[in-house]
């Protein structure tokens, strides 16, 4: 398998920029494409903020080892400059990996694994970001099933440790191995799951996302409570329905019915109010409104 020098990311959303923005500051030449033209210019202003944190912080050169020689600015405008915008698919054919950060639909994600099969260098792996779709199911839109592999990261991708790493049914054990290096490069931990709904990651902390929902439907407790509960009751940094707000209430949904459906027991189904937020449009930070009110 080719060394990875050129990544490309498929979507310039929260996760996509986050990724896009891992790859550049560890010297990657990066390729992110969005149809839609002002998520681009979104992300670039994104990730610009985010490294000047990083460089702010000096954080930067623990991510790069061998950039202790470079300024930390320049690192931070090395990676500014090895970022590359598109809208044209096409543009991503030089990448030695293409990572897929579109929304959560079977149908769409295949269409798009069927035309990046078409388009990428024979020896690219084709890899997804998806919280729980089958890696299995999206390999078989392509000709490369033992090239197709899940990498999962956790949202902000530039801030949270982990990569979920998901083998399909027929991911070669040398995919595996350049996807798990890529991922180290990046500074991250990783661990390997299965290819079963939900992952290890989603399979745990959704239905606890949809439990703290269930917890504010039933009336047992205020969401400031049941989120201060859990953040000081458990340690976590925050609690499950601010989490919820930060992940998008409609991903969060889509998690849970694959959950519900790939697993077959009641015990996943989503919330009622969980489902009526989606219903409304309160989808979380990004559209300004979720369980919170952030206007
Ligand atoms: N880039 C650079 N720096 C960033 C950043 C970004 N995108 N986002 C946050 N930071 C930095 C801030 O500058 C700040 O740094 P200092 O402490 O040095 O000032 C630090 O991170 C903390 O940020 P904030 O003060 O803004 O807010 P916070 O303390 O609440 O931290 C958080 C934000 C890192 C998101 C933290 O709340 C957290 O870890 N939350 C849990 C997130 C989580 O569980 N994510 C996983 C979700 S599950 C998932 O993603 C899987 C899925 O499929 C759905």
């Amino acid at each position: 398998m080719a060394e990875i020098k050129c990544v490309g990311v498929v979507g310039a959303g929260q996760m996509g920029s986050g990724i896009a923005q891992l790859a550049a500051t560890n010297g990657l030449d990066v390729w992110i494409m969005d149809a839609d033209r002002d998520a681009l210019s979104r992300a670039t202003a994104a990730i610009s903020s985010s490294v000047n944190r990083f460089v702010s912080k000096g954080l930067l050169s623990k991510a790069r080892s061998l950039s202790v020689i470079c300024a930390l600015q320049e690192v931070g405008d090395d990676a500014m400059r090895r970022l590359r915008l598109t809208s044209n698919l096409q543009d991503l054919r030089s990448a030695d990996i293409i990572i897929e950060a579109i929304l959560e639909s079977e149908d769409i994600k295949k269409k798009l694994f069927k035309e990046l099969d078409g388009l990428a260098k024979s020896s690219a792996i084709l890899a997804s970001n998806t919280s729980s779709i089958s890696i299995t199911r999206l390999a078989s839109a392509t000709q490369r099933p033992t090239q197709v592999i899940g990498m999962h990261f956790m949202n902000p991708p530039p801030i949270m440790k982990l990569v979920e790493i998901i083998r399909g049914a027929d991911t070669s054990e040398e995919t595996f191995i350049a996807t798990k290096a890529l991922a180290e490069r990046f500074g991250k931990t990783t661990v390997c799951s299965q290819d079963y709904a939900g992952f290890i990651v989603n399979r745990i902390l959704m239905p606890m996302i949809n439990e703290a929902f269930h917890t504010l439907y039933t009336g047992v407790a205020t969401k400031e409570d049941i989120d201060s509960g859990m953040k000081h009751g458990t340690n976590q940094p925050m609690g499950p329905l601010e989490l919820a707000d930060l992940i998008g209430l409609d991903v969060c949904l889509s998690i849970m019915k694959v959950l519900h459906q790939g697993l077959g027991d009641s015990k996943y189904a989503p919330c009622p109010l969980l489902v009526q937020y989606v219903d409304a449009g309160r989808l979380g930070r990004k559209r300004g409104v979720g369980v919170y009110d952030y206007r």
